[in-house]
């Protein structure tokens, strides 16, 4: 005979978890199933192993998604505040670092251990590893085929996540089982990932690898695009750093990044007065704005002579120099990809889902939450939050 659930929850992550555990505690009975050996292996590694768990200043501009403001309700009605409520019930220290962003003062294993207890508290039934094989409609339901035999529940949750890291045992489950319903799709990227650069192009700038400051960078149209003022980092291959991690899920291929190198001055206005001090020469005044390696390199890749007297050269060049450092154009020719990428923006079409449950309006009993649908946070504890909120708006209504 096959088990019989309320609930079967694909993916025991961070949306999975908080679905099984608020379901669970809600009296129904919950089977949460994941394919690996390890638990919540994306929650572990997160946040430099801290895991940046949430952000303070979460709101649905923080998101992107064809359907922007689907992600309200849930975010509404599960906040941040909320999040930490069960945080502080556990002990658990935590801190914030920048802009709202709160980590673990110890590690995420305690984000880990504290999800796993909530579901102990919902009684959920686990099981994994534990591979899953189908879910189809069955009787009262769906029959989800699984390496442990065959389970029947009246809802199934996939929770599954996106296509980030394969190597801790991401895949596309999530994509498959909605194009198996005849679910639209919004086409995935790897997103909030290293951007790199044609190698010959980038020859120029590879010795500058290592050098990080805060720029301005932005991309797009106002509409589609974005805008960050955040650290870079040069690296071998092209550009990383918080800001190009941002920057990346609004780029698209075939275009540009403005960058501002140098946001905080108006450079060629800056330089151009400065020709009344005779004394001042170029490389001096800029290794005072500048890491010093970049300032060096740039003026060389750019023609000046860094010993030049700021009062010896023309207004012109003084501009174009300023513009170069302030207006910086770059054309990324793609991404580390997946394999390094934080998320995947697109997934499931939330145009096929309720607000409120997360379920397939076509499909009654079927849900989606966390990555694998298509709303993408920013970087900073935004993901996270959004796994716990979609997590909580399904476990409450299944
Ligand atoms: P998640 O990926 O957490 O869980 C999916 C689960 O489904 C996994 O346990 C997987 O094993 C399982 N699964 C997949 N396929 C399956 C199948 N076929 N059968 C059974 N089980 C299957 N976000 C943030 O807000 N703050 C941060 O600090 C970071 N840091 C960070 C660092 C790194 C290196 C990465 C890669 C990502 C982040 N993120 C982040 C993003 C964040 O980790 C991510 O958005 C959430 O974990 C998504 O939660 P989900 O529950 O949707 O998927």
């Amino acid at each position: 005979m096959a088990e019989q659930f309320d609930v079967a929850v694909i993916g025991a992550g961070a949306a999975g978890m908080m679905c099984a555990a608020v379901a669970g505690q809600r009296g129904r009975r919950v089977v949460l199933i994941d394919h690996a050996d390890k638990l919540a292996e994306k929650i572990r590694i997160s946040g430099g192993g801290r895991c940046n768990f949430t952000n303070l200043n979460t709101g649905p501009a923080n998101f992107l998604s064809q359907n922007p403001h689907f992600c309200k309700s849930a975010l509404a009605r599960y906040t941040p505040q909320d999040f930490l409520g069960l945080i502080k019930r556990y002990r658990i220290g935590y801190h914030e670092k920048h802009k709202g962003q709160l980590f673990c003062d110890n590690s995420a294993e305690d984000i880990i251990a504290m999800l796993k207890a909530e579901c102990g508290l919902g009684n959920v039934h686990w099981r994994m590893p534990c591979k899953v094989s189908g879910v189809s409609h069955g009787e009262g339901g769906f029959v989800i085929g699984t390496d442990a035999g065959e389970l029947h529940a009246a809802s199934v949750v996939i929770a599954t996540g996106g296509l980030s890291i394969p190597k801790i045992g991401a895949t596309d489950f999530a994509y498959r089982i909605a194009s198996q319903f005849g679910l639209k799709m919004i086409e995935t990227r790897p997103a909030l990932v290293p951007l790199t650069f044609d190698a010959e192009a980038w020859k120029p700038f590879v010795d500058l690898a290592g050098i990080a400051l805060e720029v301005e960078v932005s991309t797009g149209s106002k509409k589609t695009g974005g805008a960050f003022r955040e650290d870079l980092l040069f690296t071998h291959r092209g550009l990383s750093g918080p800001a190009i991690l941002q920057i990346s899920s609004f780029w698209q291929p075939g275009t540009e990044l403005t960058i501002n190198l140098l946001p905080q001055a108006a450079l060629g206005k800056q330089l151009i007065e400065g020709k009344g001090s005779v004394k001042k020469n170029l490389g001096n005044v800029l290794a005072q704005l500048l890491p010093s390696r970049l300032s060096a390199g740039w003026l060389a890749r750019n023609g000046f002579d860094a010993e030049a007297r700021l009062a010896d050269l023309q207004d012109k060049p003084l501009q174009r120099l300023g513009d170069s450092l302030n207006s910086w154009q770059v054309a990324p020719n793609g991404s580390e990809g997946y394999r390094k990428a934080e998320v995947t923006v697109g997934g499931v079409d939330t145009r096929e889902l309720s607000q409120q449950s997360m379920m397939a309006t076509r499909v009654p009993g079927l849900h989606f939450v966390g990555e694998a649908v298509d709303v993408t946070g920013w970087l900073g504890g935004y993901n996270f939050q959004w796994a716990w909120a979609s997590g909580f708006a399904a476990g409450s209504s299944v």
